[in-house]
């Protein structure tokens, strides 16, 4: 099973150490009771309201205000590396079989520095937004051709169509996966993203281990064939990197490339969903912004940023307090975790104006859906390429589009916060 939960759960020593043996049901905020599930947000706003420096049970924090989310994940005194928990050993003897799951490389995502600086910087260079910025064509060309056909048929489901298909379309393109292998990575992708969440049941995490080892393999399979070959894709890029003396093992190759699946793949369907769901649910924000790029194409970034805070793709992730920090006067001390809600702070009214409200052509937005400090997300200037290449085409191509947001299915998972399906009619 190990393969997992190295790329996963961003608090497996908090609510996996810690829940079996509390009462969930008196928690202030348990984001497992399928109301709070359906709609997170009234909940975060008693949260910051009541108590912002909330203690679920004895072991954890969790942050709901912008003010205090920021500034822990830019505190040098945390961390992501689950192995300096107090917690780990114990974590560790839950598993079947621990030794395999230690010799697995864990992804940056959950490593300090300095080895997260290291492996950060070997794949910055392939993320930065003038990079992706050259992708926009071929974004473009997967979106028309989708779109091409729903222009025919008429209908699509906006999540299994369009928002599942791009994001790893455009991984399967940076790691050169041939298109015979394509339906298979998405497959082990689905299968993948449970790994992420604080609480998994036993044969969703089964599957999950299952579809890392297959595709761990793949990978290695993949690499062995772009060693032999000496290509100039992103692959062999990283291979070099690692003969240039960067000492990036084949295991490491691996273990990023997986978390770059992961990573890119729910989150950037949660954003096309998500952000389609929210203009469904506002109909006077789709006819606007339809009006808004009518008159300027560029309106669609300011849009996609407000879709991004409205509802947040990820909508939590956590630290271990490594030396004691101060949050707003609470001291808080090592081998605690830090849960920091992510969608909480997104609508904070220390900081945006009218929170509650969705508004397409919000000017100054300071959200915080891709993190902050050193984890800041990697991929962020291709989710918004993505994201806005998507919605922008969806809503100018379809004036008459209507989205069923009653039948819209929300997925299971808590961190990451996305659907499974969106029907609508073009
Ligand atoms: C809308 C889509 C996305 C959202 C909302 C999102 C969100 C996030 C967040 C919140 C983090 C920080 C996690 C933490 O601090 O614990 C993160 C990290 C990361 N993301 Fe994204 N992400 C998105 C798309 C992508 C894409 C498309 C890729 C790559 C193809 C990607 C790759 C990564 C990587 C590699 C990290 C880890 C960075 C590090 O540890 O330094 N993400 N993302």
């Amino acid at each position: 099973m190990g393969e997992v939960e190295r790329t996963a759960s961003a608090f497996p020593t908090a609510i996996g150490a810690n829940a079996p043996a509390m009462d969930m049901t008196q928690m202030l905020f348990n984001p497992f009771l399928p109301e709070v599930h359906a709609d997170p947000y009234p909940h975060y706003r008693r949260l910051r309201e009541t108590e912002p420096i909330h203690q679920p049970f004895p072991g954890a924090f969790m942050l709901s205000r912008h003010r205090d989310v920021v500034p822990l994940l830019r505190s040098p005194n945390v961390s992501s590396d689950r192995r300096k928990s107090p917690m780990y050993d114990l974590f560790l003897q839950s598993l079947p079989d621990p030794e395999r799951f230690q010799n697995i490389p864990p992804s940056m995502l959950f490593l300090d520095p300095p080895d997260h600086t290291r492996l950060r910087g070997l794949v910055n260079k392939a993320f930065t937004a003038r990079v992706v910025d050259s992708m926009r064509p071929r974004v473009q060309a997967i979106v028309d051709g989708i779109l091409d056909e729903v222009g025919e048929r008429g209908s699509l489901d906006i999540v299994a169509d369009l928002a599942y298909p791009i994001p790893v379309t455009v991984i399967c393109d940076l790691f050169g996966v041939p298109n015979e292998d394509r339906a298979q990575v998405k497959r082990w992708s689905l299968d993948l993203i449970y790994t992420l969440d604080p609480l998994v049941a036993g044969d969703r995490l089964e599957k999950a281990a299952e579809a890392g080892m297959a595709f761990r393999e793949y990978l290695r399979g993949l690499i062995a064939d772009r060693r032999s070959q000496h290509g100039d894709g992103f692959l062999s890029a990283l291979i070099q990197a690692e003969e240039e003396g960067e000492r990036l093992t084949d295991e490491e190759i691996v273990s990023m490339c997986v978390l770059l699946l992961i990573a890119g793949h729910e989150t950037t369907s949660g954003l096309i969903g998500n952000g389609m769901l929210a203009l469904g649910r506002h109909p006077d924000e789709l006819r606007r912004l339809r009006e808004v790029l009518t008159e300027d194409p560029q309106a669609i970034r300011p849009a996609v940023e407000e879709l991004l805070r409205f509802d947040a793709p990820v909508q939590l992730t956590g630290r271990l307090v490594l030396e004691p920090i101060d949050v707003d006067g609470v001291r808080i001390e090592p081998g605690n975790d830090v849960i920091t809600l992510l969608g909480g702070a997104n609508r904070d009214p220390e900081v945006f104006e009218d929170p509650e409200r969705l508004d397409v052509t919000r000017k100054t937005n300071h959200h915080v859906s891709f993190g902050g400090g050193i984890h800041f997300c990697l991929g962020a200037p291709l989710a918004r390429v993505e994201g806005q290449i998507a919605i922008g085409e969806l809503v100018r191509r379809f004036p008459s589009l209507e989205i069923d947001t009653e039948t819209a299915q929300l997925r299971d998972t808590v961190t990451l916060r996305g659907l499974t399906s969106l029907p609508a009619a073009v």
